[in-house]
């Protein structure tokens, strides 16, 4: 049987990636360019230096893509590129550069939701993996826990009411001056460190499915401004364990109160957050004590890729056919 081949393009951000997939989930290449040096001494992501590295990378990652993967752009069946969310003048690089190459060479192109994108990592590696399921998608710009009772269709049951789950890592990691992007290094210095601290009062978890962060992240900055103010010395890893372990029990608390709720057997992580240790550790823990199937994407493919961006456009592709070369990039798009 012949394999049809998917190249996926992602630019939302600030990774500038290509990739060629087989039949939606086996991977032939999957190169990624990362800008974190670029950004890195400014402690964030600064748009305006993304869209032009993303516009100087795009072409050698491309090729890069095609190569190793061992084809031509003439095996191609079809073209994937995020269409949002993100940033606008990053997300135009790379579909701008997807829909010119669907238009010179008549191959199916259809544009994907950065979110669906997260979540369809889960089935590179996993395509036996079948809703109906719950999904809690954690990364730099999102925390949705969802429910979705078949490919394509989500109902969002909660949502972050203030900052994002990877962006109170982020911001944590810079007071504790550590590096960026933040939740890498909370992970690691927090492995085997005290994680006693309470910072907020615990409340009840599980009386909404809606996630909040601004609290926990403020009474950690004035924990560390009054130790600061005492002459005390920070204990890092202390404050990065404690933060992390805080962050963990929300967001398995609120997951876990709906895999009950909605009585599913299949739960996913998804999204930059989903690489974190602890995270990962508790879910699996406590999806085996209650007989449940968890998947989590790869660590390489929890953070952006465009291998996920062309598994997503793969399906859609599938089941509803090409999308419109008139598509256009979506800052706010929603799931
Ligand atoms: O999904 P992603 O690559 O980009 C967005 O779509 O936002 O997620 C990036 C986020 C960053 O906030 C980063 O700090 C966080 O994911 N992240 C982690 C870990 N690895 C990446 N957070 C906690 N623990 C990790 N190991
Ligand atoms: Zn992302």
């Amino acid at each position: 049987m012949s394999r049809f081949l998917t190249l996926g393009i992602e630019s939302s951000c600030d990774d500038t990636s290509v990739a060629v997939i087989e039949d939606g989930y086996k991977i032939r290449s999957n190169i990624i360019s990362s800008q974190i040096d670029l950004h890195q001494k400014f402690g964030g992501v600064v748009p305006e230096l993304a869209a032009r590295s993303h516009l100087e990378a795009i072409g050698p990652i491309y090729q890069l893509a095609l190569k190793e993967a061992g084809v031509t752009i003439d095996d191609i069946q079809l073209i994937a590129a995020t269409y949002g969310p993100g940033l606008v003048g990053s997300l135009l690089i790379g579909l701008s550069f997807a829909k010119g190459l669907a238009l010179s060479t008549q191959i199916p192109f259809i544009g994907v939701n950065h979110i669906e994108g997260h979540i369809y990592a889960n089935v590179l590696g996993h395509p036996e993996i079948k809703p109906p399921l719950i999904c809690l998608t954690v990364s730099g710009g999102h925390t949705d826990l969802l429910w979705m009772g078949k490919w394509g269709s989500y109902q969002i049951l909660g949502q972050t009411t203030d900052d994002a789950a990877g962006e109170a890592f982020d911001k944590i990691a810079r007071v504790l001056g550590l590096g960026y992007p933040g939740g890498p290094y909370i992970d690691k210095i927090a492995k085997g460190a005290q994680d006693d601290l309470e910072f907020v009062k615990k409340g009840n978890l599980t009386n909404t499915y809606n996630f909040s962060f601004s609290g926990l992240k403020t009474a950690v900055i004035n924990y560390i401004q009054h130790q600061k103010q005492l002459g005390l010395e920070l204990n890092v890893p202390r404050i990065a364990a404690s933060f992390q372990r805080n962050v963990v029990i929300q967001l398995t608390a609120k997951l876990f109160h709906a895999i009950e709720k909605y009585d599913v057997n299949t739960v996913l992580l998804s999204g930059g957050v989903a690489a974190n240790s602890l995270l990962r550790e508790s879910c699996r823990n406590q999806t085996t004590r209650l007989g449940k199937q968890l998947f989590f994407p790869e660590l390489q493919l929890c953070t952006d890729n465009a291998a996920m961006i062309a598994a997503a456009g793969y399906y859609h592709y599938l089941h509803a056919g090409p999308g419109d070369l008139d598509v256009t990039a979506e800052p706010n798009l929603k799931l």
